[in-house]
């Protein structure tokens, strides 16, 4: 269980609806966020309005209801869930006398929690300090100034002493040292594909169990906790499945409604392993009233971050809090495996799990004999740079015969840089044994 940090700040939450925004935030999910963050939530205040007023964000009858409740439950913080500007912020902390942070606030302060690997907690701090940059006037005189707390950890404690010259410079080095560790990874990455191995990347809303589950197939230490975001930095594991081989399991951050866009930047080394997947297992709690809506989601934010053509196999999970039901597969029209429904906590459906993933990935698997004329070495070389020759002879004539073994789209990755049609090879009819 992770623990959360003995900050021992209580906050007031403010939700308002917008007849306006079809789009509304749910204030359950905030508290949960919020609880994420290790801040206790004392009370949440909801209203209504047509549009946010400029200065307050809320009515000035309400910012009166906030205040009270600030004084009554002596709240450290309030935190709104919503998207405040810089001056609306200082205005309401003026107000209040009470420091105040806004979602993408709360959202970063979580970032910055589960951060764990170089380029993560990098990023993290380039959000949070962009995310400052614009707020870094304000009059901080008014508050009690104190270290930690949210929205204050990571580099906010150091940051707000320091000038706009000086957070431009440290941007822009932490955006140098970026570009250098995303070179890194892309090499890590070639490499992988140099090797042919298959990468499945988990993705899901916040909390369906991603880390669970991923735990539960490799049986790796992943940190797996009660909390959202448990996940932050791409964790890979390499597995054997049968009929496959080698692929690599890629864990990823849990999606959120609404994630602001300057995040989904930030968070780009998670996300950019989903985007390089051969296959991606959509982790859906299927025990969610909310689950066809955060479907959706998690659909908008793939096709966001172009991954939506990227097939997916959907692993319905919890599936011990759905009384009676058992685990199982369901399959399209041309028998391909679309839906499994599992148990990460109790292991209930991981055999079949794992036969409707190498089910899918044999599928992709191009594994044949060719003869190559000699026109095409610079395929063969390619093949060979890939790693993808299991065997080569020759044949009576001469001809070189390889037997390769390559992931469908490196294969047709391949013959676009080899300038060669599929229509063209020469395929030997007996197909190898797959094994
Ligand atoms: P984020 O990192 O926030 O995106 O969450 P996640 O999707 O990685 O979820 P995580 O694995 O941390 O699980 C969230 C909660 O759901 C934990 O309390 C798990 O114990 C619980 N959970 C996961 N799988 C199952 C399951 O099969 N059944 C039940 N009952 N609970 C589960």
């Amino acid at each position: 269980m992770f623990e959360r940090p003995d900050t021992g700040e209580r906050a007031v939450l403010v939700h308002l609806d917008f007849t306006s925004d079809r789009e509304r935030e749910d204030p359950q999910e905030f508290k949960e966020l919020v609880r994420s963050a290790g801040v206790e939530p004392m009370t949440l205040i909801e209203g209504s309005r047509g549009h946010p007023s400029p200065r307050y964000f809320v009515g000035e009858g309400k910012l009166e209801e906030v205040r009270q409740a600030v004084e009554l439950y002596d709240a450290d913080v309030v935190l709104f869930n919503h998207s405040l500007s810089p001056s609306q912020e200082r205005n309401i902390e003026a107000a209040l006398k009470c420091r105040v942070i806004d979602r993408t606030g709360v959202i970063l302060d979580i970032f910055a929690q589960r951060a764990r690997t170089h380029e993560g907690k990098l990023q993290v701090e380039l959000a949070q300090l962009e995310h400052m940059s614009t707020r870094l006037i304000r009059g901080w005189t008014h508050l009690e100034r104190q270290k930690g707390g949210i929205g204050m950890r990571g580099p906010g404690e150091t940051q707000l002493e320091t000038d706009r010259r000086l957070l431009r410079a440290r941007i822009k080095s932490i955006n140098k040292r970026l570009d250098k560790v995303r070179k890194q990874r892309d090499q890590g990455r070639r490499a992988r594909v140099r090797a042919d191995i298959p990468t499945i990347s988990l993705v899901g809303y916040t909390n369906a169990g991603k880390s669970t589950l991923f735990n539960r197939i490799t049986e790796s230490g992943v940190f797996a906790a009660d909390l959202l975001f448990a996940t932050l930095d791409p964790t890979l594991r390499r597995m054997e499945l049968p009929d496959v081989g080698s692929v690599i399991l890629v864990d990823t951050v849990g999606f959120i409604r609404h994630l602001p866009h300057k995040l989904v930047e930030s968070f780009r080394a998670t996300l950019e392993e989903t985007c390089n997947a051969n296959l991606l297992l959509h982790v859906i709690d299927c025990h969610d009233d909310n689950r066809l809506d955060n479907i959706e989601q998690v659909k908008l934010v793939l096709e966001e971050i172009g991954a939506h053509e990227i097939q997916v196999l959907q692993v319905y999970n919890k599936l011990d809090l759905l009384d009676g039901r058992q685990p199982r597969v369901d399959r399209d029209e041309e028998g391909k495996p679309t839906r499994v429904w599992v148990s990460a906590n109790t292991g209930d459906g991981m055999e079949l799990l794992l036969d409707s993933v190498s089910e899918l990935l044999a599928e992709d698997l191009v594994h044949k004999r060719l003869i190559l004329e000699g026109s095409q070495g610079r395929l063969r070389a390619l093949f060979y740079e890939a790693s993808a020759v299991v065997a080569e002879s020759y044949d009576e004539n001469g001809k070189a015969c390889i037997e390769i073994r390559i992931q469908r789209q490196d294969f047709n990755q391949l013959l676009r840089r080899a300038e060669i049609q599929e229509s063209e090879l020469v395929f030997q009819d007996h197909e190898p044994q797959v094994d």
